[in-house]
């Protein structure tokens, strides 16, 4: 498929062409992990290499760490180094650094935010000159109650035109379970205003997942078959080739299920389920999305025993050179029961999707980092073409592919050339690459600064993750109260046998990736 060629790169443009954020302090909690690493660093650096930070920003980094600005910034430069994916340029590095400043002490002790406080004045002073501040919580969701009550105990969460405002992220997982997340949500409203909150979903900020409600909407020949009466199936895949690295403490809370298919997986069904909101706004989308939750017909006993699988991967290939297991990885118990793959088989209560299987799988160390979503049609009323010894011409698909090699896929039959009536699979191919030059840019990039000019449109409501967990946890409760381990696969592969048993029952089978 080609587009009409654009005279800039329109990835980075829609960026550029949002509002500008007003000057404001970045607080950042957890900035030794692997998010703050792997992905806040290297997009705040890109955002403001690109002058879309505001003037005088500040970031400041909180963590148990008796650090001082110097070495703050040094391990801040290191990250970059490692996760930039291109080089690090000085005269940018230096105006970055600059707004660097590090506040140590604990996240339960009240003397923390009173220090906090005082770095912010005083960073104010020296840079910032708003009183606006953003709260990142870039920890594992055992830590956010006393982040939430330290901020909020000390005055920290105050917002009003006379002293700027304030605004707290909280990443997902969106707490442990329904009443954990129900109890998360009063504990901020305690402190926030639900405007001042923003739960996080990264998955939300890519180019591609934003794409799929222009794709279905903004064109006249999708939405029309998007519906039981034309398709057979939808896939979700996200797999990932890396296994736990050094979250083995944090994964072990959350396990795939928490960690993935809460919020990552079920955000993409909700976008390819969802019904046409009435505006593109923060209130109309979201309302859309909650329904679909609402929708999806619960698993509970005997059915998450049929129609859910849990694996966990043991040793393996990765890439060729050999791996270790999940119990062999560092922070891991051993004869743990975390489930490191998911695969399932949920439908929706609706109207438009009565009777249409949603097949959705996730794991670690498959053998490719890769996240597709494919709508496979039903076959053509009569087949006329392609039966006998052959069997019938492969249905069409059409693939979202999220990541690696963003695009859209359709697959549809072509006649072979010459005296024959046989049909061949072909491919229609729509790639950003390609067609818009430039990769597209981190989904943190988008998402910090919708935060800082305080559009919430991509980040998840407090009914929309409750409602979320309700289909979730009746899963969990099952897998502990039968007990039994999830199966074991190998590293490398594609998950336990019993993920291939799922959709063979029904006839179909996985995706090829
Ligand atoms: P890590 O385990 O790598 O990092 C956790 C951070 O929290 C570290 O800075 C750690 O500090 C700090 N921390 C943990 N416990 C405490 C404590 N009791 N007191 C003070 N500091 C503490 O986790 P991630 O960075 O991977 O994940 C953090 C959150 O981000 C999770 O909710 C995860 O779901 C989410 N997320 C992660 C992504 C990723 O790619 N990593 C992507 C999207 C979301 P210390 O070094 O002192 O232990
Ligand atoms: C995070 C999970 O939310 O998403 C990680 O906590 C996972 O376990 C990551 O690796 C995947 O993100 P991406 O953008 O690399 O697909």
């Amino acid at each position: 498929m080609a587009v009409e060629a654009l005279e800039e790169n329109p990835l980075r443009a829609g960026l550029r062409s949002r509002r500008k954020p007003d000057p404001s302090a970045i607080v950042v909690f957890g900035v030794t992990g692997d998010l703050t690493h792997r992905k806040l660093v290297p997009s705040l650096y890109r955002l403001y290499a690109e002058g879309l930070l505001p003037a005088g920003f500040a970031i400041v980094g909180v963590a148990r760490r008796d650090w001082d600005d110097g070495q703050f910034r040094d391990t801040i430069r290191g990250a970059l180094d490692e996760f930039l994916g291109d080089p690090v340029r000085e005269e940018v590095w230096q105006g970055f650094a600059a707004g660097l400043r590090f506040c140590p002490g604990e996240f339960d002790d009240p003397e923390t935010y009173r220090r906090l406080g005082e770095v912010l004045a005083k960073t104010s002073e020296e840079r910032v000159h708003s009183g606006n501040r953003l709260y990142y919580l870039a920890v594992p969701p055992s830590v956010y109650a006393p982040i939430i009550d330290g901020l909020g105990g000390a005055d920290l969460g105050r917002d009003g035109a006379s002293h700027g405002w304030s605004r707290i992220v909280v990443e997902k997982p969106f707490g442990h379970d329904g009443a954990s997340a129900r109890l998360l949500n009063a504990r901020l409203r305690r402190w926030f205003r639900e405007d001042q909150i923003y739960r996080i979903d990264h998955y939300l900020g890519k180019e591609t997942v934003q794409n799929i409600l222009v794709f279905r909407l903004a064109n006249g020949i999708f939405e029309p078959v998007w519906n039981r009466q034309y398709i057979d199936n939808v896939q979700i895949t996200v797999a990932e080739d890396i296994g736990v690295e050094s979250r083995g403490p944090y994964y072990e809370e959350a396990g795939a299920i928490r960690d993935m298919i809460q919020n990552h997986v079920l955000q993409l069904l909700a976008l390819i389920a969802m019904e046409p909101p009435v505006a593109f706004d923060a209130v109309a989308v979201r309302d859309e999305k909650v329904k679909v939750f609402r929708s999806l017909h619960p698993l509970i006993g005997s059915d998450v025993d049929r129609s859910v699988v849990r694996g966990q991967y043991s040793t393996g290939l990765s890439h060729g050179e050999p791996v270790a297991g999940y119990q062999q990885e560092e922070g891991v118990a051993e004869g743990s029961l975390t489930e490191t793959f998911v695969a399932m088989r949920v439908f929706l209560d609706t109207w438009r999707w009565a009777g249409v299987p949603f097949y959705l799988r996730t794991g670690k160390r498959m053998p490719k980092r890769v996240t597709e979503i494919s709508l496979q049609f039903k076959q053509p009323p009569l087949l006329l073409f392609g039966r006998g010894m052959r069997g019938a011409p492969e249905p069409n698909v059409l693939a979202v592919q999220v990541q690696p090699d963003e695009g859209i896929t359709l697959k549809f039959g072509s006649k072979v050339p010459g005296p024959t009536e046989r049909v061949h699979p072909v491919h229609m191919d729509f790639r950003y690459g390609t067609s818009f030059g430039e990769k597209t840019s981190e989904a943190y990039e988008r998402l910090i600064l919708d935060c800082l000019i305080g559009d919430s449109t991509l980040f998840t409501r407090d009914d929309g993750v409750e409602a979320a967990w309700g289909f979730v946890d009746p899963i969990v409760a099952r897998w502990y109260a039968v007990g039994t381990a999830p199966a074991p696969y190998e590293a490398g592969s594609w998950g336990p046998d019993a993920a291939e048993d799922l959709v063979d029952r029904d006839k179909r089978e996985w995706r090829r990736l």
